[in-house]
């Protein structure tokens, strides 16, 4: 994909779909590493890039240069520099870097031997926060911007059979106009923070598919497979679904893209009760990629949400991406098993990945264990919403995450944003986010945690007056009534209008406690406040009566550098049900009782 935003051209491939089941080599492990506040190893003394001469200087860190006799000067040496883990921040890994927001350039050496001679191969990024520019063997592959979804590069010509040197620019710095933008309620943990592999593929090979149930024919399945490389045109491809006994063949047009329907009556469809997967194969005359995929079907009538033509109540809660193994950013399925185990032990059905695209293991194990998944893109509170680079960061990375994860069935919600106060260019920036999604993606629903305001002036009536309302499918709104604004005992003189028939979720509402800190329930930060504001909340809701389901604020403590409070937050959000080392508040149960009796 290539797009050009602010003065620079920032070239990528496509993505390849369904690296998680690709035969791939991960470059995970140490690679050293040299941080650069002043950008040294990317601009010369008169900051111009070291990218732009015909024959960049050894002073340019990704030449990885040695000193070559004794008198040469070279002022840095990568085999020299301190190690640091891929995938993972460097934030928790270096105390130095604890609150670092800058450039760290990494390097990885690396020999490599093809499984076929004439095979493709693809350098993939996972996630990388914030700005990454890579560069394999001293030569420029491009630039991506967006700290949680995959790129990838095509490296086949460059590779060579040893040693070869990657070198990767990280920088994690906060811009007004970066996408999320200068403030935010979370750590900006900055680096590799995903895995990097190297993917190899045949050389037409399996670019993309959508392959889902028909939301208004649940005996159709339906979609299209690309293929990417010289000979992809009217290409024979197979689906086939063993379980089904389909074999579908297909023939790619004149682009290497092929459009199928297959009729079946016999599919078992994909529910959080019964999330069956099928084992569907994409198979070409060089090829055979195999994905696990469930069927169902997700839409709204009137102020319901269907999941197979079925009213379902969202019994939800909101998830940063963040490890209860390591307290760092989260990255590994062991830290998907601990957080979506401890949303099914609280009773949920559903969860909100917030505010960002998680990692993949998390909505390919929501898949396994029947959890719907609200995800999400980092348009978060003031965005620059007239700079035309802004807007193509933000769809760029909504792109990505769709790439990713549009064959998930767990995933029923693309949200555009998160508390973004309305005006003119703010409606128009989400307006047209929404309308590229649905274009790309017209299977699923459109959310965003919308702006709310008393209703007719009446300070004890609420209501949703954001005109982004007109477009979403489902209305989502954060509230804090108990917490930030008034006391819990306000809950019961509140009441809300709402006059769209669409879909209510609420994406937040919760309250601080510092775990295993008692006393009465009017004393701020105890857990007895928390638990009381969740009894006094849950009350309040259940007069919503267009009110579907609920994501509160938040599973786990999180670390925010906001949050400063000695003693209490200590750098933490303290809003989790759940503190940062594991240990259940009492809230927690008041939640997971509510849901375990709620039908
Ligand atoms: C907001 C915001 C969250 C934030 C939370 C809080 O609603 O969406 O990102 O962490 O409130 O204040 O704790």
């Amino acid at each position: 994909m290539l797009f050009i935003f602010s003065n620079a051209t920032f070239a990528q491939e496509d993505l390849i779909i369904n690296t998680y089941n690709r035969p791939s080599t991960s470059l995970s492990g140490n690679w050293n590493y040299i941080v650069d506040p002043y950008e040294n190893g990317y601009y010369n003394y008169r900051h111009e890039p070291f990218d732009l001469q015909a024959t960049p200087s050894k002073s340019a860190f990704f030449t990885n240069s040695k000193q070559e006799s004794p008198s040469e000067l070279l002022e840095y040496d990568f085999d020299s520099m301190d190690t640091i883990a891929v995938p993972g921040d460097w934030n928790t890994q270096k105390e130095k870097l604890f609150y670092y927001e800058g450039t760290v350039w990494y390097k990885k050496s690396f020999d490599y031997v093809f499984m076929e001679k004439q095979n493709r191969l693809f350098l993939y990024f996972e996630a990388s926060n914030y700005k990454t520019e890579v560069y394999l063997n001293g030569k420029k592959l491009g630039t991506h911007v967006g700290g949680f979804t995959p790129f990838n590069f095509e490296v086949t010509n460059l590779i060579k059979d040893t040693n070869n040197y990657l070198v990767v620019k990280v920088d994690n710095k906060r811009s007004k106009e970066g996408v999320p933008t200068l403030s935010t309620d979370w750590w900006n943990y900055g680096g590799l923070t995903r895995d990097v592999k190297l993917v190899e593929t045949s050389p037409t090979f399996v670019q993309d598919y959508f392959i889902q149930l028909d939301n208004y024919n649940s005996n159709k399945i339906k979609g299209y497979v690309t293929l990417n490389g010289e000979d992809k045109a009217t290409k024979n491809i197979q689906i086939y679904i063993p379980e089904l006994n389909i074999r579908k063949n297909i023939v790619t047009n004149i682009n290497g893209k092929a459009t199928f329907e297959i009729i079946s009556k016999d599919i078992k469809f994909w529910s959080t009760k019964n999330p069956y997967l099928y084992t569907v194969h994409i198979k070409t005359d060089e090829e055979n990629i195999t994905d696990q995929i469930g069927f169902r079907s997700i839409k709204t009538k009137g102020k319901q949400i269907l999941l197979n033509n079925t009213p379902i109540y969202l019994k939800g809660i909101s998830i940063h991406e963040e490890s209860p193994i390591t307290h760092g950013r989260g990255s590994t399925l062991e830290d998907a098993k601990t957080l979506l185990n401890w949303a099914k032990e609280l009773g949920c059905n559903y969860v909100r990945l917030a505010h960002y695209p998680h990692n993949e293991h998390m909505v390919r194990l929501a898949d396994k264990m029947g959890i719907l998944v609200w995800e999400e893109n980092p348009v978060y509170w003031t965005i620059a919403w007239d700079n035309a680079s802004t807007y193509a960061n933000a769809e760029n990375q909504l792109a990505e995450v769709i790439n990713r994860d549009k064959n998930r069935a767990s995933v029923i919600i693309w949200s555009m944003a998160n508390e973004t106060p309305t005006s003119p260019s703010r409606n128009q920036f989400l307006t047209k986010l929404a309308t590229y999604t649905r274009a790309k993606d017209p299977t699923r629903l459109i959310s965003a945690a919308l702006e709310q305001s008393d209703y007719n002036g009446n300070k004890f009536v609420r209501t949703i007056n954001d005109p982004f309302a007109d477009v979403v499918d489902i209305l989502s709104f954060n509230q804090y009534i108990g917490w930030y604004d008034g006391l819990p005992e306000k809950c019961s003189q509140i009441s809300w209008v709402i006059e769209q028939d669409k879909p209510v979720l609420i994406s937040e509402f919760g309250a601080g406690a510092k775990q295993g800190f008692h006393g009465d329930k009017n004393t701020r930060w105890t857990e007895e406040f928390q638990e009381n504001l969740y009894v006094e909340t849950l009350k309040m809701l259940e007069n919503i009566e267009q009110l579907q389901g609920f994501s509160p604020w938040i599973l786990v403590d999180f670390r925010s550098p906001r949050r400063v409070l000695p003693k209490i937050q200590d750098g933490w959000n303290r809003k989790g049900l759940i503190s940062e080392d594991g240990k259940k508040k009492k809230a927690f149960f008041v939640l997971q009782n509510f849901y375990n009796n709620k039908n």
